[in-house]
């Protein structure tokens, strides 16, 4: 038995664009994801998220369904154009009340809101502004975050600033010094926010920001792998780790970048804020691991990642290795004076199998939970301060670029009819909150 500690938090993870539907409902405003082409009609010609699992409309049955499976904790995202439909200027009652009833529905039925204050939804009017690598989105975001805390900061007690925010920078076309711009604003942006928080009559919780890491194994012991393993981490996990929990960038990354030609513009002031704003904790998501080796024609970072058939992989074709998320929450420690860690994200999708009638049989993803949360466990005996674990995800949900063909959720969804089952990953996962144990 692999036993957690008494105050150690079970939750589960979702997203508001990836959730809620009801794209055009009470005054909402435009995301990107919002354009995709339509037919005459208006429905979309690609898969994006104007119905997706229809919460919010259903968010009262879909707590009783977290009740029922146990959770202390929801990590939901609150949706920015809901709030601001451009961004900002006037708040939309309507898309508070929203939220406002979210929360309250989940303390009555004694789940912990745990709020994401942005995960992924730029609102459209920043796009157009070039997004992230903008630095007045910077502004617009700390004063929403700002209204969250004054709206909700009363009973939500745990936020998250930015979810992923490598996936922000990096994810969107545009040349690497635009990346690193990006990045950089969103780090800006997180500390700012943080700042803002302590400031804040309410700001009496925790406040942190989620990354996506994953650890980086060598190819081989030869130095050249290992250099190669090294950069990627500096890339992935430190270039988000260093200036949020030491304010300041990785050196050999900084040397490396300028090398290339590669450059972003830092303002005075920056990297002292960020070193003046712990957070209380480090967001961490996690899905897998790589494992680099040295390859003299990628400029940048000197990698290239092996891929080995051999190994098992989820239905997104990412390798599954639990042990990497031990070694990962080891580094962090080592590295971060041991910050407090919550696992904000960490799941799998896979084909399912329907048994009948909804129900799920999915073997693979219990197995998925089951190894990787005895790691976490076993990190925890090694003396990492690990807080909590949300399973990614809830629900099924829209998975972004790859639509509703991937499902992530302890909870299947029937996108036809909007009937939620419990899979039995899910059941496992209530014996795991149940027991606080893991076999
Ligand atoms: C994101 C989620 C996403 C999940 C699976 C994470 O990167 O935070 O929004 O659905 O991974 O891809």
């Amino acid at each position: 038995m692999n036993r957690f500690p008494p105050d150690f938090i079970f939750g589960a993870a979702t997203s508001a664009y990836q959730i809620e539907g009801a794209h055009d409902e009470d005054g909402r405003g435009r995301i990107g994801w919002d354009d995709v082409a339509r037919d005459a009609a208006g429905r979309p010609l690609v898969e994006n998220g104007d119905v997706a699992c229809d919460h919010y409309h259903r968010f009262r049955g879909d707590i009783a369904i977290m009740k029922e499976l146990g959770l202390q904790s929801y990590r939901f995202s609150i949706s920015w154009v809901r709030i601001y439909p451009l961004g900002h200027g006037n708040i939309n009652p309507k898309g508070v009340a929203f939220y406002n009833a979210l929360i309250d529905e989940l303390l009555e039925n004694g789940i912990e809101p745990a709020v994401t204050v942005w995960h992924g939804d730029l609102p459209s009017v920043y796009d157009e502004i070039g997004g992230w690598k903008n630095r007045d989105v910077i502004t617009h975001y700390v004063a929403y975050a700002n209204t969250l805390f004054t709206l909700f900061g009363d009973r939500v007690k745990k936020w998250f600033t930015h979810n992923e925010p490598w996936c922000a920078a990096f994810l969107p076309a545009g040349s690497f010094s635009d990346q690193l711009q990006s990045a950089h604003n969103l780090l800006v942006a997180h500390a700012l926010a943080v700042a803002s928080y302590r400031a804040h009559p309410q700001g009496d919780g925790q406040i942190g920001i989620v990354l996506n890491l994953g650890k980086q194994y060598p190819a081989s012991d030869d130095p050249l792998d290992l250099q190669a393993a090294r950069n990627v981490d500096g890339f992935l996990n430190r270039w988000f780790l260093d200036p949020v929990l030491k304010g300041n960038y990785p050196v050999d990354m900084v040397d490396r970048y300028e090398r290339a030609g590669h450059h972003f513009v830092i303002c005075p002031g920056d990297m002292e804020l960020l070193g003046k704003q712990p957070s209380d904790f480090i967001g961490i998501n996690m899905y897998s691991r790589g494992i680099q080796a040295y390859d003299p024609d990628n400029q940048l970072l000197g990698a290239r990642e092996v891929r080995d058939d051999a190994v098992r992989r989820t239905a997104m074709g990412w390798e599954i290795c639990p042990e990497s998320l031990y070694d990962l929450l080891l580094d962090v420690k080592r590295e971060y004076l041991n910050i407090p860690v919550i696992i904000a994200e960490n799941g799998a999708a896979f084909a399912d199998e329907v048994i009948f009638d909804g129900q799920v049989r999915d073997d693979d993803r219990i197995a998925y939970f089951r190894d990787h949360l005895r790691f976490v466990s076993r990190a925890i005996a090694a003396g990492c301060d690990v807080r909590g674990y949300y399973a990614w995800s809830l629900f099924d949900n829209f998975e972004w670029g790859a639509g509703y063909s991937k499902r992530f959720g302890i909870v299947r969804v029937d996108y036809a009819t909007q009937k939620r089952s419990i899979k039995e990953s899910g059941i496992f996962y209530q014996n795991v909150i149940r027991l606080r144990a893991v076999e």
